[in-house]
C-alpha cells in the first residue's frame, strides 16, 4: 500500500464553503488522501474561495503567491482553486498563476476525483460547468469516524434573485433544492456520529422547495421532519430572504421545540430608493412588518442581519433611513459591509459613492451594531438558556458552548462533556462571551 497522501484546504467565505470543503476532502479520501492542518507537509493544496467582495477575491492570488517557494522545493505539490473565485475566474486564475493545477467550480465538486488524477499525471484541468446532474448524490458520504455536536447541512443552492451588487447568482448559479429524503438520510447519518446540532444551508435557504414522497416541502416542513430524528436537539437554518419568509415557517418559530429563537434576515438597507435599486424587491416598511409577526410568533427570538452602505447613489439621506431601522430592529448580531464593486453585476456601472463618505458611514453603523449586540448580550444575565456543549475552554474545568441564541457560553467546573446540553444561568456578560452555571 502507498502511503496515504496529504491534502490542506483552506476555506474562504460563507458557510457553505465549509461545508462544500468537508465533502471535498472526503471526495478526495477515496483517491487516498487524509487531511492535514499546515500546507507545508501537503502534496495536494486546495483553495475554496470566495468572490462576494474584491478584497476576498484578491486573497486568493496573494495567497497563491505565497505557495510558490513550497512548489519550488516540492515539485510534485497540487495546488488547486476552488469555489466562486474558481466558478468567476476560472481561466484568468490559470493565465495570471501558472502554478495552479486545479480549477474547480463549486457545481463540480463530485468530479474532483477524475481531476486530481489527470492532474497528478501533470495535466492542467479546469471544470467549472453547471452540469445537470446532482453533485451531493454523487458527493456520497464516506463512513467515517465520530464527529463534534455541530454540523452544516445544505438543502438549497444558488440563487435567482439577482440583486444589483451579488455575485451569487452567477458563481453559484440557478436556485436549486435538494430532496427531502438525501436531506434526511445524512442528518440521521450525521446524528449517528455525534452530531446534536444541525444547520440547514442555502444561499437562500427559505426559498427552499425540495421534492417530498407527496410533492414538494417548504423549509417548515422540511424542519418539521427533521424534528423527528432521535437524536437530533436543534436545528438551525441560514441564510433567508425577507420575500420567502412564509407563513409556516414563522409559524414554526413559534411551534418548533428544536427550531432555536434565531433568525439571520439580511435587510441590505433602509432607504426605499436604495432597496429598489439593489433589486431587494421588499421595503423597509414591509421587512419591519415582518419582524413583527416573527417576534409575535416568537417574542425572544434573536435577529440577525446583513448591511451594506455606500451602494451607488446612496445620499447621507438614505444612510439615515439604514440607520433609523436598525434602531427599530434592534440586531443581536449583524455583519455590515462597505459596498464593493462587483464586475458583471448590475450596480457595477452606476455612479459610486465616494469611498471616505462610505467608510465613515460604515464607522457609525458598526458603531450603532455593537451596540445594540452588546445591548442584547447583556440582557441575558439572569436568564435560563439552553446550552449545547462544544468544546473544553481554556481553564481546566471549563466547557464552552453555544445558547439558544449563539452567544458564546463557558461555564466554569463544568462535569459537562461536548455534545451535552445543559440548562445554564447566565451570571455575566463579557466583550464576546457570557458566563454561566449550570442550573440542576
Ligand atoms: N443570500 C444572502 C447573502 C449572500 S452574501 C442574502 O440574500 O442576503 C452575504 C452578504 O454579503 C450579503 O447579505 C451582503 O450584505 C454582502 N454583500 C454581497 N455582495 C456585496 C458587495 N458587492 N459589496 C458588499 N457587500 C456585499
Ligand atoms: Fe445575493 Fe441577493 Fe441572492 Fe442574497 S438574495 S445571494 S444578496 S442575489
Ligand atoms: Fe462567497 Fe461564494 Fe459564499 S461568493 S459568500 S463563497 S456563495
Amino acid at each position: 500500500m502507498t502511503a496515504p497522501k496529504k491534502l490542506f484546504i483552506k476555506t474562504y467565505g460563507c458557510q457553505m464553503n465549509v461545508y462544500d470543503s468537508e465533502r471535498m476532502a472526503e471526495a478526495l479520501g477515496g483517491q487516498g488522501y487524509s487531511e492535514v492542518k499546515s500546507a507545508d507537509e501537503a502534496d495536494m493544496i486546495l483553495l475554496n474561495t470566495c468572490h462576494i467582495r474584491e478584497k476576498a477575491a484578491e486573497k486568493v492570488y496573494s495567497e497563491l503567491g505565497r505557495f510558490k517557494k513550497l512548489k519550488a522545493e516540492k515539485p510534485d505539490l497540487k495546488i488547486g482553486v476552488a469555489g466562486c473565485v474558481a466558478q468567476a475566474e476560472g481561466q484568468e486564475i490559470m493565465r495570471r498563476q501558472p502554478l495552479v493545477d486545479l480549477v474547480v467550480g463549486p457545481q463540480s465538486y463530485h468530479r474532483l476525483p477524475e481531476m486530481e488524477e489527470k492532474a497528478r499525471a501533470g495535466e492542467k484541468v479546469l471544470d467549472t460547468d453547471f452540469p445537470e446532474e446532482d453533485k451531493f448524490e454523487k458527493l456520497k458520504r464516506r463512513p467515517k469516524a465520530t464527529r463534534g455536536p455541530t454540523a452544516f447541512l445544505t438543502v438549497q443552492e444558488g440563487c435567482d434573485k439577482f440583486c444589483a451588487f451579488c455575485v451569487v447568482p452567477y458563481t453559484r448559479g440557478a436556485e436549486v433544492s435538494r430532496p427531502a429524503d438525501r436531506i434526511l438520510t445524512e442528518a440521521r447519518d450525521l446524528v449517528e456520529r455525534g452530531v446534536r446540532e444541525i444547520t440547514l444551508l442555502g444561499q437562500n435557504v427559505n426559498a427552499y422547495h425540495g421534492a417530498g414522497a407527496n410533492g414538494d416541502l417548504t423549509l417548515a416542513q422540511l424542519i418539521w421532519e427533521l424534528d423527528k430524528v432521535d437524536g437530533l436537539e436543534r436545528i438551525r437554518f441560514t441564510t433567508s430572504h425577507p420575500n420567502d419568509m412564509m407563513d409556516d415557517l414563522i409559524e414554526a418559530h413559534g411551534t418548533c421545540k428544536k427550531l432555536m429563537p434565531y433568525l439571520h434576515l439580511p435587510v441590505q438597507a433602509g432607504s426605499d430608493k436604495i432597496l429598489k435599486r439593489m433589486n431587494r424587491s421588499h421595503t423597509a416598511e414591509s421587512y419591519l412588518r415582518l419582524i413583527e409577526r416573527i417576534r409575535a410568533a416568537r417574542p425572544d427570538i434573536l435577529i440577525s442581519g446583513d448591511f451594506i452602505v455606500g451602494f451607488p447613489e446612496e445620499t447621507e439621506e438614505d444612510f439615515q433611513a439604514t440607520l433609523d431601522l436598525v434602531e427599530e430592529v434592534k440586531y443581536g448580531t449583524a455583519y455590515s459591509f462597505k459596498y464593493s464593486t462587483r464586475p458583471g453585476t448590475p450596480a457595477a456601472e452606476r455612479p459610486q459613492v465616494n469611498p471616505a463618505e462610505a467608510d465613515d458611514r460604515l464607522q457609525r453603523l458598526q458603531a450603532l451594531l455593537t451596540r445594540q449586540q452588546r445591548e442584547i448580550q447583556d440582557s441575558m444575565v439572569g436568564r435560563e438558556v439552553g446550552v449545547l456543549f462544544e468544546k473544553p475552554g481554556r481553564q481546566p474545568g471549563q466547557m464552552l458552548g453555544k445558547s439558544d441564541y449563539l452567544h458564546a457560553v463557558h461555564v466554569a467546573d463544568c462535569d459537562r462533556k461536548a455534545g451535552d446540553l445543559a440548562r445554564v444561568r447566565i451570571v455575566s456578560s463579557r466583550t464576546n462571551s457570557l458566563a454561566g452555571e449550570l442550573i440542576d
